[in-house]
């Protein structure tokens, strides 16, 4: 898959939990590429250093900045969107990326409330804050991309990481369901799924160098990686070729970019009358879905 350099120069790109890891991968990416990059993070000394790396690397030109952003907050997430416009003029891509994963022995932890909190608030709800924001800073300007980290975690289910395969399973899901934006908006939306990835999320759970009971971490530490660059291509590949829209493509070792198809309902059977009717809900929801959309414009102007 070639990337075309045009592609990106001159566009503005948001990245959450862009401070590193992934995140930092793709807006180096998109940097080099002559693109705006403006990083949301919650590890601000982190994203901070990392924007100054590219600033510097950019020769004088202002690159890339940083905004401390949770993505489980409306508030943080418009202040995101909103300083990429005061800052570069406007966004043409997001990269939501930001994520966590559990703890290997979740299921047998404490039954404490907030332990189902974290991973689908940020996961989860933050996939889905971020992406209605990106939707209307994008129509504003006449469309864009949008791209979210799923995982093959999306598709699969290792018992120790259970609650953080159900949220990606649900990105996945998010993804899925969003293929009319392109015909309301002009946004596409499309999820990378990568395989295990060296980055500071695969070291929580191989916990290098410590002595633990739980099989697990030794099997990820055993397990084949994906280049980061792999992950890299998917995602610009993802976000430059215009056909795609609700992909989810995966990113497998060593270095295979591979796009999983959804199950189609009624495989065995053509149902005519149901297709004509899907058909026709199709053209009726669009109607009424444009209709919506210049009354939430407004609603984000003033926000
Ligand atoms: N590393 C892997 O093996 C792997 C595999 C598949 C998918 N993923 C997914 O890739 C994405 C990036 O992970 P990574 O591997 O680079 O790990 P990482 O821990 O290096 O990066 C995650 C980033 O998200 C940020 N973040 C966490 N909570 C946040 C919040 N509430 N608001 C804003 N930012 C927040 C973190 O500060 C960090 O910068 C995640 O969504 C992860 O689930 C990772």
């Amino acid at each position: 898959m070639t990337v075309s350099d045009n592609y990106f120069s001159g566009k503005v790109a948001v990245i959450t939990g862009g401070s590193r890891g992934i995140g930092r991968a793709v807006a180096e990416a998109l940097v080099s590429r002559g693109c705006k990059v403006v990083i949301g993070d919650v590890l601000d000394q982190v994203g901070q250093e990392t924007v100054n790396e590219l600033n510097t690397r950019a020769a004088g030109v202002k690159a890339a900045a940083y905004i401390h952003t949770d993505v489980t907050v409306y508030k943080d997430v418009l202040a995101l969107f909103k300083f990429a416009e005061s800052e570069f003029g406007g966004v043409d891509i997001a990269f939501l990326n930001a994520g966590v994963i559990n703890k290997p022995d979740y299921m047998f932890s404490p039954l404490d409330d907030e332990a189902e909190k974290l991973l689908p608030e940020v996961n989860i709800s933050g996939v889905v804050k971020c992406t209605r924001v990106a939707m209307l800073a994008m129509a504003k300007r006449g469309g864009g991309v949008i791209t979210v980290t799923a995982s093959c975690a999306g598709f699969l289910g290792p018992f120790a990481q259970s609650i953080y395969n159900a949220t990606k399973h649900a990105v996945v899901g998010w993804t899925r369901s969003l293929g009319m934006l392109k015909d309301i908006c002009n946004v596409r939306v499309n999820a990378v799924c990568p395989h295990w990835v060296e980055t500071d999320m695969r070291h929580k759970i191989t916990k290098k160098g410590e002595v633990v009971v739980d099989p697990y971490p030794a099997f990820v530490q055993q397990s084949p990686t994906v280049k980061i660059d792999t992950v890299v291509s998917g995602v610009l590949s993802l976000m430059e070729d215009e056909s795609r829209n609700t992909e989810t493509l995966l990113t497998l070792p060593p270095n295979i970019l591979r796009v999983q198809e959804p199950i189609q309902p009624f495989p065995e059977q053509s149902n005519p009358a149901y297709d004509q009717l899907a058909e026709q809900y199709e053209k009726d929801a669009l109607v009424y879905y444009k209709s919506l959309l210049g009354p939430a414009l407004k609603k984000y102007e003033q926000a």
